[in-house]
């Protein structure tokens, strides 16, 4: 064999190594026609037995050489095809042992009802348990319903404390958006004769300007009973009873006098945490004999009691919010939590 022969015998094994590659699907081919070129027994390892029978060391270089390239360019396309093998296997592998995820990914999250929809709810639910019925009326109310009735006539200067949104219908100053739930307490009178076990939550609208504790459009619930013989003991026993039952029985509460234009007489209710920390609710009262007479009531017949309290405050409690506005603005990160 010259040293022309064996370069051209070279370059034929290389080129024929590189083609077989091309149509190489698995390992196990790869690894035979890597044998086939490279291994001891292989055609390019054979081919270097020639060089030793060249006559010059010229051939023997240039021969040499052109040997080396082959043995390198066809290691190299190995080495190449297989790392594209390994991938391939691996993404055949990944694809049958899928596991389809977007179903559960994918599926849209479960909402819940805001933290006061839950309070409001499980309020009706525990006085709906006391015995009552739920009644709801109109956010945009009358002088009449929200006020006057209410033993507020326009001259009383409780008025001034409601900071009251006025809407523009009307005879100015006579139509508003309500300042709390106690005008229901007038519509459920004059819809129904007693007796009345009535609960009505609702939201109510006050000129305040929004902080931590307050916020212009909150909401309340309110109770109402009328019947014959209602004392002072039915209001306290009721509320201590409602305390018991939406709280847990460590909670107790207490009624410290206060003033309301519709009730006499009146008093605050707080309730008492178990860490003995007290805590105002709301208001309530007997029911005034003028709210009575408004609606057509005998007070010598009929007595009742009242009450009002903030359901924000509730939930703003029981989850331990620290600001109210965080309730209000629609946060998902903040809502999600409860
Ligand atoms: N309406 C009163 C308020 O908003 C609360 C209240 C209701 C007081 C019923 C007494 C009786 O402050």
């Amino acid at each position: 064999m010259t040293a022309d022969d064996l370069i051209a015998a070279a370059n034929a094994a290389c080129t024929e190594a590189l083609a077989g590659l091309a149509g190489i699907t698995t390992l196990e081919e790869l690894r035979a026609l890597e044998a086939r070129a490279l291994s001891k027994k292989g055609t390019l390892t054979e081919l270097r037995a020639g060089l030793g029978k060249l006559a010059s060391a010229d051939d023997k270089r240039t021969a040499g050489q052109a040997l080396h390239a082959a043995v390198a360019t066809v290691t190299a396309a190995v080495e190449e095809r297989e790392q594209q093998l390994l991938v391939a296997t691996r993404d055949a592998q990944l694809a049958t042992e899928r596991v389809d995820l977007t179903e559960i990914a994918a599926r849209p999250r479960r909402g819940h009802t805001h933290i006061v929809t839950q309070a409001w709810e499980r309020l009706e639910d525990v006085f709906v348990g006391l015995g009552f019925q739920v009644a709801e009326g109109p956010e945009v109310e009358s002088d009449w319903y929200n006020f006057e009735a209410l033993n507020m006539p326009s001259t009383h200067p409780a008025r001034g404390e409601f900071d009251t949104m006025f809407v523009d219908y009307g005879e100015p100053g006579t139509v508003l958006l309500r300042t709390h739930t106690s005008p229901v307490q007038i519509r459920v009178m004059e819809s129904q004769p007693p007796p009345i076990y009535m609960v009505m939550p609702g939201r109510v609208f006050r000129r305040d300007t929004p902080d931590a504790t307050h916020m212009p459009v909150f909401h309340q619930i309110e109770g109402l009973v009328v019947d014959r013989g209602i004392t002072l003991a039915d209001l306290a026993g009721t509320i201590e009873a409602f305390t018991k039952a939406f709280f847990g029985s460590e909670f107790t509460s207490r009624l410290r006098p206060s003033y309301f234009p519709f009730t006499e007489p009146s008093a605050e209710f707080d309730i008492r945490t178990p860490n003995g920390s007290w805590l105002e609710l709301g208001g309530c009262g007997m029911v005034h004999p003028n709210v009575l007479r408004a609606v057509n009531l005998d007070p010598e017949e009929w007595s009742g009691f009242a009450f009002g309290f903030g359901i924000d405050r509730m939930a703003k409690e029981r989850h331990g919010v620290a600001d109210l506005r965080d309730m209000y603005s629609n946060d998902i990160r903040f809502l999600s939590q409860f």
